[in-house]
């Protein structure tokens, strides 16, 4: 069954020349250096670049878990920047799902409350043939009673996959989904999350350090030192690993910490 969620293209978030800093003084690092830049609907996106480079503030910002310091955030046609806390907060129960590296289910329940809990919160019904359609994709329907602690790692993240997908956001934020898998129950999440792009339309924003898992992606942006440096489409993880090479040569001649005030007087 195909269920075209998000027919028609076009883009589901988007940074408009973003920056974020962090402390003051001496303290102060700035994380992301006016980062511009479009995810479009129905696409699979990686995030790559070495540590510290602002991947996962850049992530956190697009999906309202994070003020900017200046510029813009864009959910589908909504402007973040200068909303009320309570206005992001519904925002990203509706239009926003996450997977994070630890899964985080909550222990207690089994596998489908834990799939149907954001919609439980939001006091919304699930649709059933959808809710189906997504157990029967990423392969749980034989577990759905089971709590956490009776899964495997890889059935775990499974299972935050399709509490991610069931709502049917608008933008699927993943950072690092596959960091604590084995490569066989990596390669398996990264399937279904190429999947549920493919076949129902899913927009899908992963942080990862990982070629091989940013080559299931149809698009890889690379940062460093809070900036976008290059991207690539349609990926294999050689193309990648030869471009992250690059950036970890470029990124160790800049140890003098950027300063706000140097950068944008
Ligand atoms: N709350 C914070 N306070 C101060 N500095 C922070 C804070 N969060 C992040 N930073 C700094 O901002 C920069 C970017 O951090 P970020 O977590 O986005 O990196 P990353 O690319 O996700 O790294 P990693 O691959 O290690 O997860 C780093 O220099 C980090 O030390
Ligand atoms: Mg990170």
């Amino acid at each position: 069954m195909t269920t075209n969620v998000t027919a028609g293209g076009g883009i589901a978030a988007r940074a408009a020349d973003v920056w974020k800093v962090y402390g003051s003084g001496e303290a102060q690092v700035i994380a992301l250096h006016g980062v511009s830049v479009e995810l479009e609907r129905g696409h699979f996106t990686a995030i790559m670049g070495p540590s510290g480079s602002g991947k996962s503030t850049l992530m956190h910002t697009l999906a309202g878990l994070d003020s900017v310091t200046r510029g813009d955030i864009f959910v589908g046609d909504t402007r973040l920047t200068g909303m009320s806390d309570k206005a992001l907060t519904d925002l990203r129960r509706t239009k926003v799902g996450f997977i994070f590296q630890q899964f985080n289910l909550l222990p207690t329940l089994t596998a489908e409350e834990n799939i149907l809990l954001p919609l439980s919160i939001a006091g919304r019904k699930p649709d059933s043939a959808w809710f189906d359609t997504v157990i029967k994709t990423v392969g749980l329907s034989d577990r759905l009673g089971h709590r956490p602690s009776q899964l495997s790692g890889g059935q775990q993240q499974r299972v935050a996959c399709a509490r991610a997908l069931v709502s049917r956001p608008e933008v699927i934020f993943a950072d690092e989904p596959t960091g604590n898998l084995d490569s066989r129950s990596g390669a398996e999440v990264l399937s279904f999350l190429r999947n549920s792009v493919r076949e129902f339309g899913q927009t899908i924003v992963m942080v990862t350090h990982d070629p091989n898992a940013a080559s299931y992606a149809d698009r890889v942006i690379f940062l460093a030192d809070g900036r976008i440096v290059d991207e690539l489409r349609d990926p294999t993880a050689e193309a990648v690993l030869d471009k992250l090479k690059g950036l970890d040569s470029a990124g160790s001649m800049d140890l003098a910490p950027a300063r706000l005030a140097d950068e944008v007087a």
